[in-house]
């Protein structure tokens, strides 16, 4: 009977999945996001005031991070590489979730909580990634940080990649190398969450570059020039290059026009098994 069971594939192991977290029916969403918000941002004390408030700021209204969570898309992922990282919220929200799911704070409302057990983010910018590191150094899924550019940086073998608004800052030849490179490092089950601006919206589309370039400017950066694609012109790229794509519209409470493609590895020729 055993055996029967270990042939089944859907008993199978998944890679980087690991024992479901415990969820409370009695913890109501509301105030979970409020904990987790709070969990997510206090370590940035640590980095100082900036650092604090803007992760309290992008966190709180920013509406992809609760979307992300609701929906358990990162669940059962080990090992998550978040490219383009700023100052590594995405690490300390996952701890903030793994605490908050451990001690049955997880809403039986929402999909599976996140399973991350190691986190890799890639950022260009030294000041972002010393903010990241001062504030992240002490949790337990002890995340590491590189600072280097995506267009170069080794990328890792994982179960998640995560690229929120970031594809934007390289020309069109660069994003599809760099997509090309994360597809070859999730290997077959491995999923890849993009979050783009779509171009044939123009008006948000519009209010999204306007705010980077002042973003941009105030944080002392030369201003880039940026590269976008429509939602359709996403998909295409990304299922030429073996993921199976679903867009969803991710910017509720902001003039932007951004769409989460959740995009799943399909099978391909010279994919790790
Ligand atoms: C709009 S922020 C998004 C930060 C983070 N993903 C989030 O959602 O909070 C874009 C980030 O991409 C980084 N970035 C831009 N070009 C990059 C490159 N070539 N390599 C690595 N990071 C890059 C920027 O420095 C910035 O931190």
């Amino acid at each position: 009977m055993k055996q029967e069971l270990a042939e089944d594939p859907r008993e199978a192991p998944q890679p980087g999945r690991e024992a479901r977290p415990a969820r409370a029916d009695g913890v109501a969403p509301d105030a979970a996001w409020r904990a987790l918000l709070d969990g997510a941002s206090a370590p940035y004390r640590a980095a100082g005031r900036f650092a604090w408030h803007f992760a309290r700021g992008k966190l709180g209204r920013d509406p992809v991070f609760r979307a992300l969570l609701e929906r358990g898309e990162l669940a059962g992922r080990a090992r998550v590489l978040d490219i383009g990282c700023g100052q590594g919220l995405l690490a300390s929200l996952l701890q903030a979730c793994a605490e908050a799911a451990a001690q049955g704070r997880w809403p039986a409302a929402w999909g599976e909580a996140p399973g991350a057990r190691q986190y890799t983010g890639i950022e260009l910018m030294t000041r972002d990634v010393a903010r990241a590191q001062a504030a992240t150094a002490g949790l337990a899924l002890a995340p590491r940080f590189v600072c280097a550019d995506m267009r170069q940086a080794e990328l890792p073998d994982c179960d998640l990649v995560v690229i929120l608004d970031v594809l934007h800052y390289v020309d069109h030849a660069a994003q599809a190398a760099l997509l090309a490179r994360v597809r070859s490092a999730l290997g077959r089950r491995g999923r890849l969450l993009l979050r783009v601006g779509d171009m044939d919206d123009a008006r948000g589309f519009a209010a999204s570059q306007w705010v980077d370039r002042l973003v941009t400017t105030v944080r002392g950066h030369r201003v880039p020039p940026t590269w976008g694609r429509s939602v359709a012109q996403w998909r295409e790229l990304l299922q030429g290059l073996g993921f199976a794509v679903q867009a969803l519209p991710m910017s509720r409470g902001t003039p932007f026009a951004n769409v989460l493609l959740l995009a799943d590895a399909t099978a391909i020729d010279g994919d790790r098994a």
